[in-house]
């Protein structure tokens, strides 16, 4: 069967990215890593898609809405359809988001509505709450806003500093990230208002990485 082809946006790191690529390097996942943009030359997942072969787009523009219309061009020529944002840094043209309108999804790293925007890890710790985590959304125009699909909850140790809480909620990120694009590549996932209803509930793999919900599966 044909895999779904997604389209990754980054501007960094693109940890997330290499989740997706490692995910899909199995031929059995239902998605394919067709095209990677970077507003960013310097992007280390630029290299990332390089070593996997993958094609890679810089568009280096400052201008929002040309970004968007060179993003959009290289899209649609790569097949694209499904835009995933990666740790993708920059405000999408409002136009933009709704051409992909839920054909887009985001991951940030907080148990949103929680801590969207800028630095959620030092949020979480300002607000002293004692669980935090991810959340992967259908992007809508309002930054970090949109139909939440799946989260992962980590705990806020009484010791932690932004870098730990962020690289505990980064390896919850790299196993969600990729679990929530197979949903959608197995078009389980249906939108309603705000909420995301996946057919046939959440896979026990997803459960599995919050305990809690783990636990309350066997209830029947
Ligand atoms: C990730 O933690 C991602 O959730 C976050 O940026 C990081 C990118 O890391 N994204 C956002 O904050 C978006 N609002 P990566 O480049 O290694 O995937």
């Amino acid at each position: 069967m044909a895999r779904l082809r997604v389209g990754v946006l980054i501007s960094g790191r693109g940890s997330n990215l290499q989740a997706l690529i490692d995910a899909a390097a199995d031929p059995a996942y239902p998605a394919e890593i067709v095209l990677v943009i970077s507003n960013l030359p310097e992007a280390l997942g630029l290299q990332r898609a390089a070593q996997a072969g993958i094609a890679r787009q810089i568009i280096a523009e400052p201008d929002r809405t040309v970004f968007a219309t060179a993003a959009e061009t290289a899209l649609r020529q790569s097949g694209v359809e499904l835009v995933a944002l990666a740790g993708f840094m920059r405000l999408l043209d409002t136009s933009f988001v709704e051409a992909w309108r839920d054909r887009m999804v985001n991951i940030h790293p907080s148990l949103l509505p929680a801590f969207p925007g800028l630095h959620p890890q030092r949020q979480a710790l300002a607000a002293g709450v004692r669980f935090s985590g991810c959340t992967v959304h259908f992007v809508r125009a309002e930054i970090d806003t949109g139909p939440i699909i799946a989260q992962a909850v980590v705990p806020v140790h009484d010791d932690d500093d932004q870098d730990s809480l962020a690289a505990r909620i980064l390896a919850a990120e790299h196993r969600l990230y990729p679990l929530a694009v197979r949903l959608y590549a197995e078009g389980r996932l249906r939108i309603e208002g705000n909420r995301v209803i996946v057919a046939g509930g959440m896979p026990p793999d997803i459960a599995a990485l919050n305990p809690l919900e783990a636990l309350a599966s066997g209830r029947g």
